[in-house]
């Protein structure tokens, strides 16, 4: 027989344990574990006796059904969902409360559902009124979206059941619903992870495409949605600093297309509108004469995209110097000090260091190594950079810098916005452009141009 056990799982990240503890040795939250509802345990027995069905098997060159897509006519949504919604997908929608996942949500199904698709927009959240309401003061009355407030999973997938089967449906979000076949509360791990598994085995078994919205909070109140992240076809999550109107739909997983592919929104009095060009938004109020201001030419997902990195060193006076990083990995940021201080004898150990990367875009490439450090010595030199110029590259930890992936595409980018200079490695090959390519192989050299001795 099998046996019931209790099970102890971690509220943030979903990691489970046997017996109760303070902190979570998966993802280090105190206080997160609390005990769930028991599971069934050990092999059931006599596997092996009964016959089971056999498996279908086909061979991996058959012919096959192509996967078609759904567009729902919002280029940036599509582009992050690697080229718009795929039949029977399950897909995560993460971000901070109040980001903008709903209105997103609202605005991609509307449109969808405008085209001609069956999409129901299932809310946890609000009153059907409101969305109304909502979608009204968005222009988006029209559309022919089904709209229903429920919280209940057994009602929800009695009334997705109910005829043919919809193109899309929106649950939002994952920790208003629950199951009434386990006590535990709405948000915690056994009910995100039931509703989940339910709501994803619909969309497999009907072929609705199924969008899962999902709260991320830093205290581990409600259940992280990263208990799903393995569970669903394609994660996307929705980030930008509220203080800033960008928004940036990032794909972290896909098995239906490339990842860190985003989609570039901004968070308008008429809701959430498509950026089509990045790079001129993210330089609009650039003031190019300062020091420290340096232009990365970047690539995310599959296109290329400019950012403004801002450096600002002052000396300090403090014994602990302070370094502060936003939209770029501090500890990268110290190995960038580190090899100019050993590589190029910059002793930055005695000054303050602020880097921003402009328009809240969160930079992950390490091709960005080489604007950092540019934008750095410009800073501490009190020199701006020659006007007109793109800068990027890997640098290494012996002051070398070495080629990155897609300069063509880079250099193209920049050359469209006018940029006639580029700072940059000796690519591998590059195709025929008018920007100048300025070549530098070490660190060191970048500090010579600005600081002559
Ligand atoms: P919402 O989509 O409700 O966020 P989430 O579902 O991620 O919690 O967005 C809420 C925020 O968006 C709110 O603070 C106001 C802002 N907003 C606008 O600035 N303009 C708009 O047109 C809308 C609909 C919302
Ligand atoms: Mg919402």
């Amino acid at each position: 027989m099998a046996k019931t056990q209790k099970e102890f799982a971690c509220q943030s990240c979903g990691a489970v344990y046997r017996k109760w503890q303070g902190k979570c040795d998966s993802c280090n939250e105190w206080n997160t574990i609390e005990e769930t509802a028991g599971v069934v345990s050990g092999t059931p027995k006599g596997l092996s006796g009964k016959k089971g069905r056999k498996v279908e098997l086909v061979s991996l060159n058959s012919p096959h059904e192509e996967q078609a897509r759904l567009s729902t006519g919002i280029g940036e949504f599509d582009r992050a969902l690697g080229g718009g919604i795929v039949k029977g997908s399950a897909t995560l929608i993460g971000g901070d409360p109040g980001i903008g996942k709903s209105t997103l949500l609202l605005q991609a199904m509307a449109s969808l559902a405008s085209r001609g698709e069956d999409v129901i927009y299932i809310s946890g959240e609000e009153a059907t009124a409101q969305i109304q309401m909502r979608a009204q003061r968005l222009g988006l009355a029209d559309s022919p979206m089904k709209l229903g407030a429920e919280t209940n999973l057994r009602d929800i997938l009695t009334t997705l059941n109910e005829g043919p089967a919809p193109a899309a449906v929106v649950i939002d979000s994952i920790q208003t619903i629950f199951g009434d076949s386990v006590e535990s509360a709405p948000g915690t791990v056994t009910q995100v992870r039931l509703c989940s598994h339910e709501l994803i085995s619909f969309a497999k078994r009907s072929g609705s495409a199924v969008f899962i919205v999902g709260h991320v909070t830093k205290d581990g109140q409600i259940a992280g949605p990263r208990v799903l992240e393995h569970m669903v076809d394609t994660v996307l999550y929705f980030e930008g600093d509220r203080g800033h109107q960008f928004r940036i739909l990032r794909a972290v997983k896909n098995r239906f297309g490339g990842t860190d592919e985003i989609g570039v929104f901004e968070m308008t009095g008429l809701g959430l509108s498509e950026v089509k060009n990045p790079s001129a938004l993210f330089l609009a109020d650039r003031n190019e004469r300062e020091p420290g201001s340096c232009v990365f030419a970047g690539i995310e997902g599959s296109r290329p995209v400019l950012v403004e990195i801002q450096a600002l060193v002052s000396q300090s006076s403090a014994a602990n110097p302070r370094r502060a990083v936003v939209g770029w990995d501090s500890s990268r940021l110290s190995m960038i000090l580190a090899v100019l201080d050993a590589r190029a004898g910059l002793g930055l150990s005695n000054c303050d260091v602020y880097l921003n990367v402009a328009g809240g875009l969160r930079v992950t490439e390490p091709a960005a190594d080489l604007a950092v450090a540019t934008a750095l010595i410009s800073s501490l030199a009190e020199v701006p950079l020659p006007p007109e110029t793109v800068v990027f590259g890997e640098v290494s930890l012996s002051g070398d810098v070495r080629a990155v992936s897609q300069a063509d595409a880079r250099l193209k980018e920049a050359e469209k916005l006018g940029f006639v200079r580029a700072l940059m490695p000796k690519a591998r090959k590059t195709g025929k452009q008018n920007i100048t390519q300025d070549i530098v192989s070490r660190l060191a050299e970048i500090v010579d141009r600005f600081m002559p001795s």
